[in-house]
This record gives C-alpha cells, structure tokens and sequence, in this order.
C-alpha cells in the first residue's frame, strides 16, 4: 500500500498539473480510490445491509452520474452477501435524469429514460444517486416514484453538498459531504465532459466557460 508521504507527493503534483487546465483536484486518484473504498466498503454497504439486507432490494440506479457509484456499491453489497450467512437477492435496475445546464439547476427534472416506473410497485427500493445539490431532483424523483407505492424507497448518495439555504431533503446513506462547488469525475459531467476522469475534481470558472453550452 502506498505510504502518505508517497501520496502527498503525488498530490501535489497532481494539484500543479490539473492547476494550469480545467479542474482542481482535491484528493489525488489513489487517495481518492482509498478513501472510497474503504468508505464504500465499511460504512455504506454495512449500513445498508443492516437496515435492509433482509429484504429484496431493487437497486435504481440513477443515470447518467450515478453508474459508477453503483457499480462499486453493488460490488460491495455482493461481497458482504458473500462472506456471510446473509444472503440479499439484488435486482439492479437504471433510471435517467436530467435537471443541470452548465453548473445550474434548472428547476425542473426531466426523466428521460428508464424502465416504467409502476415496475417498482411494492418493491424495496434502494435508489443510488451521484450528489444532491439543491433537493430538488431527488425530491422529484421521490414524488414520481411514491405514487407507485413501493414498500419501501432509501437514498444512498455519493455526496452531498453543504449549501447555506439548503432545502433539507438527506438521503438516507452518504458518503461525503462537500463544499457547494461544482465536481465531476468519477462518473460526474459538467454538459457531458469529464465523466471519464478516474476521480473527483472541482471545475474551475476557466473550465465552466470553455465547455459551457
Ligand atoms: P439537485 O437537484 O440540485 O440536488 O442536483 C442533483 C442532480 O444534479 C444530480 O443528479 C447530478 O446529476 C446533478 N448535479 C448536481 N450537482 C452536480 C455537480 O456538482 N456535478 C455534477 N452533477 C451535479
Ligand atoms: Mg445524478
């Protein structure tokens, strides 16, 4: 495993190199993977599968952003199934979302894609977000997928954002809490770029004007 003095040297060159482009790291790549991993790993997935690991769980992936925080929790979950006598049968299902426009919520939220929704109907549903900025989508969401009355609906976000007048909606599980900055990486665009960065980073206002649309 790499020592931190290792890894703080990597940071800061990472910081310098990423400095003159369009992003700001906050965590160099091998941090970052750590910590989420092991937040991942010890703290979500255990979270979840002492509240929930009893039951059926229908994972809904929330796309675009989502699918890699999905991926990794699945994993997870899967593991813990695996190495102990509790067993959790898993449906994974996709569901997409638009409510950004350049760095802005734009108050409304489309679903653009997905199965019907009425699938969900008495199901526990387990929905994995990538971040909750404003509430907004997520409360959408919610409203759209109550009406269908699943048993059971949780939130799991990657990250949330502290926000001074935030409107209060906490998913159930969180990984990090953030500035209220705009990030991408790790499956998060800003208009579609950067979703293939291997780990977060802030977009700076350089960045924000080159690939506004
Ligand atoms: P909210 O409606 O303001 O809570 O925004 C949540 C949705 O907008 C998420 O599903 C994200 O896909 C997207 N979003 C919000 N903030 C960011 C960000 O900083 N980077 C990338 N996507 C974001
Ligand atoms: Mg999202």
């Amino acid at each position: 495993m790499m020592q931190l003095s290792e890894m703080c040297f990597e940071y800061s060159l990472f910081v310098q190199l990423s400095q003159s482009f369009f992003i700001c790291s906050l965590l160099s790549p091998h941090v970052f993977h750590l910590l989420l991993q092991n937040l991942i790993t010890e703290r979500l997935a255990k979270d979840i599968m002492k509240d929930i690991g009893n039951c059926d769980i229908m994972v809904l992936c929330v796309l675009k952003g989502g699918y890699k925080f999905c991926a990794d929790l699945v994993e997870h979950l899967k593991n813990i199934s695996r190495n102990s006598d509790q067993f959790v049968s898993m449906k994974v299902d996709f569901i997409r979302l638009k409510s950004y426009k350049n760095d802005q919520s734009m108050g409304e939220m489309q679903i653009i894609g997905g199965n019907d929704l009425s699938t969900l109907a008495g199901k526990n549903v387990l929905i994995v977000e990538d971040v909750v900025g404003t509430g907004r989508t997520m409360k959408a969401l919610l409203s759209s997928i109550e009406k269908y009355k699943p048993n059971m609906i949780k939130v799991a976000s990657l990250l949330v954002k502290r926000r001074p007048r935030s409107d209060g909606f906490r998913p159930d599980y969180v990984g990090f809490e953030i500035p209220d900055l705009f990030v991408v990486g790790y499956a998060l665009d800003y208009n579609e770029y950067f979703r293939d960065l291997n780990h977060i980073c802030v977009i700076n206002e350089h960045g924000k004007e080159k690939y506004r649309v």
